[in-house]
């Protein structure tokens, strides 16, 4: 284990001011001798966290908390002691002497960072000022682009003309051959010489939170393959941790609280350049684990914004494979809203802006919808509901997406959202959830490890029933609508009934309401013949749906047995509608909640009465 001296730790405390390091985050005011802002550690609008500059502690009497410099980066950071001090090392430039540790020396990683240091200044001076062909061609691409001098200063792009250029510079600089092959600035060619990695290639340099230089992403001027060369990984970059633009959006994430996570480079260069500042994109890969948690440093809400290519559309259903951590509202401290947005008409982000301009991108990222929910209805949305089978598979698909928040309360819109969108009932999908079995595919981390594509799952049991419940009561519609094509008569007893049903086959909707228009003289061929006026394959469902009761007494009985069945269907599924909108009366006015609550009790009510009053066959099989 690695271990870090008292020593040390005191140089590191000595080295970082508290105040200076919460007003980073939190803004500050000195009263008397202390310091007074809203603690970053719970909700509150009136100060009641506390630093004395003297003692250099910090306490909040909202929530109790306190301690010292590395208890409050440990509870801002999630961090471990080590960790903390070592972050707090790292700002004060400190180096740690740590025995056993695993990790490569510091001396080192100082020294790697250095060399891309200067193999970025040596980019940003050939393309500032190289007169060499290749660097007009690369000033002229990034001119065309949009990006002049200034987005080329403030982002320190380059121009790598390759052919050993870099490799010399930096042999001359004193870095060694090793130090440049481990930063994958160069590499042994096949000859056994060191060479350049990038080679006429437009330079994007990646920074850390720190703002030091830790990677490159090199595009191709113009056209080629790969269009972008990056960096691979080396002992201080990680593409599944570091995040282009980091460094310049880290202060527009913390004053807005919100992330907006972005595919290209030039993306995250020109929505900065348009304004909006809170911007970061991936290298090369999908949004991780630590990407997320990286940013739930800063932000409470990750806006996840693809571009609306097929690729984009790809990314947001991969998206959807880590919900299982964060999006529990009460699993963690500072939960995580993970939104999406998908830009219309296949424009990028940096396409968007320019075509359209920053307000019109703002307003599709304050439409940003909840990853959740965009996952589960895009997965819906890819089967046939008609097919019952494929209904199965597609509340099995959602039911998936939503398992690793199965205990949570957030479960419960989203049984909803379920419910609603395959049109089944609340109740029966809340069941099927809670019999669900952990999908197969266990979910790994990290993205960049080949992962095969997940098997399809077995349909589970309680998804099956649901589907044939749903089934069942779409048979009752059809076994309904062929007594009364057969009897009319029945409709002057029950007509009003059958008016207020929420069919769930928009056939037996359809039937229902021309029917019910009719005459009620009117003779099976007549009623037969309107209803496949609007429902071409009427026979057929009506047939299948034939019944055997002889004589207008029994067939009443039977519809309204049907019509029992049909309406406590509805009554289960307008409660438990009801009850999910009450849960959050946040969201209510008190009338609202109200109203809501009173036509609720009195489904209730008569939802009792029937099933009360029909005591017997038809409910016995389905309580
Ligand atoms: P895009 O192909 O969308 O590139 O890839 P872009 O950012 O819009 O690039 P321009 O506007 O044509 O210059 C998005 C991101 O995917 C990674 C890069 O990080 C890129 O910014 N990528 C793409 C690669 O790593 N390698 C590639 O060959 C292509
Ligand atoms: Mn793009």
């Amino acid at each position: 284990m690695a271990r870090i001296s008292d020593d040390d730790v005191r140089r590191v405390r000595e080295a970082t001011d508290l105040v200076s390091l919460v007003g980073e985050r939190v803004v500050l005011r000195q009263k008397n001798r202390l310091f007074w802002g809203c603690c970053p550690f719970h909700d509150e609008k009136t100060p009641s966290f506390k630093i004395d500059p003297a003692t250099q502690l910090w306490h909040c009497f909202g929530c109790g908390k306190g301690g010292d410099v590395f208890g409050y980066v440990m509870e801002s950071e999630h961090l471990e002691f080590p960790e903390a001090v070592r972050l707090l090392a790292d700002r004060a430039h400190i180096e740690l002497h740590e025995t056993g540790a695993s990790g490569i020396p510091r001396g080192k990683k100082e020294r790697l960072m250095q060399a891309c240091a200067e193999a970025a200044s040596y980019y940003h001076m050939q393309l500032m000022r190289s007169r060499s062909a290749g660097a007009a061609s690369a000033r002229a691409y990034l001119h065309d682009r949009g990006f002049g001098s200034g987005p080329s200063k403030k982002w320190n792009l380059g121009y790598a003309p390759g052919h050993g250029a870099l490799v010399r510079h930096l042999r001359q600089k004193g870095f060694t051959a090793n130090e440049i092959i481990e930063a994958n600035l160069g590499y042994m060619s096949k000859s056994n010489r060191l060479v350049d990695r990038f080679y006429e290639r437009v330079m994007f340099p990646v920074q850390d939170m720190q703002e030091r230089t830790i990677a490159f992403g090199g595009r191709v001027i113009g056209t080629g393959e790969p269009k972008y060369l990056n960096t691979s990984g080396t002992p201080i970059f990680q593409k599944s941790s570091n995040m282009f633009g980091i460094e310049k959006a880290k202060t527009g994430i913390v004053a807005s609280k919100c992330a907006v996570v972005v595919e290209g480079y030039t993306d995250v260069i020109a929505m900065h350049e348009a304004g909006i500042t809170n911007v970061v994109a991936t290298l090369g890969t999908a949004l991780t684990s630590q990407h997320v948690r990286m940013l739930s440093r800063f932000a409470t809400s990750i806006i996840y914004l693809f571009d609306g290519d097929a690729a984009g559309q790809k990314a947001a259903d991969r998206a959807s494979e880590f919900i299982d951590w964060n999006s529990a509202v009460e699993s963690s401290r500072n939960p995580i809203d993970l939104k999406v947005v998908v830009l219309p008409d296949n424009l990028d982000p940096m396409e968007f802006i320019t075509q359209r301009g920053a307000d019109a991108m703002r307003e599709q990222l304050a439409q940003a919808e909840p990853l959740l929910r965009y996952s589960i209805l895009r997965r819906i949305g890819t089967w046939d509901l008609n097919s019952p089978s494929q209904k199965a598979r597609a509340l099995n698909d959602a039911l998936q997406i939503l398992y690793p928040l199965k205990n949570s309360i957030s479960a419960t819109d989203y049984i909803n959202l379920i419910a609603d969108a395959l049109n089944v009932g609340y109740a029966a999908v809340a069941k099927a959830l809670g019999e669900m079995k952990a999908p197969a595919a266990a979910r790994r981390e990290d993205r960049n490890q080949a992962q095969p594509e997940p098997k399809q799952q077995p349909v589970n049991r309680a998804v099956r029933a649901v589907v044939e419940a749903d089934q069942q009561y779409i048979r009752m519609e059809h076994e309904l609508m062929s007594l009364i094509v057969v009897d009319m008569r029945l409709l002057d007893a029950i007509d009003r009934d059958v008016a207020r049903i929420s069919w769930q086959d928009p056939a037996s909707e359809k039937m229902a309401d021309v029917l019910l228009s009719m005459d009620h003289g009117a003779s099976p061929a007549d009623a037969l013949f309107a209803a496949q006026k609007v429902v071409p394959d009427a026979s057929v469902l009506l047939a299948e749906a034939m019944n055997e009761q002889n004589g207008h007494e029994e067939r009443l009985v039977q519809a309204r047995l049907l019509l029992g069945s049909l309406r406590e269907r509805d009554l289960e599924r307008k409660i438990a509608a009801a009850k999910a909108r009450l849960r959050d009366e946040t969201l209510l006015s008190p009338e609202e909640a109200d109203e809501i609550f009173k036509r609720t009790i009195g489904w209730q009510k008569e939802l009792t009465g029937l099933r009360n009053g029909s005591l017997g066959t038809q409910n016995e099989k389905r309580s």
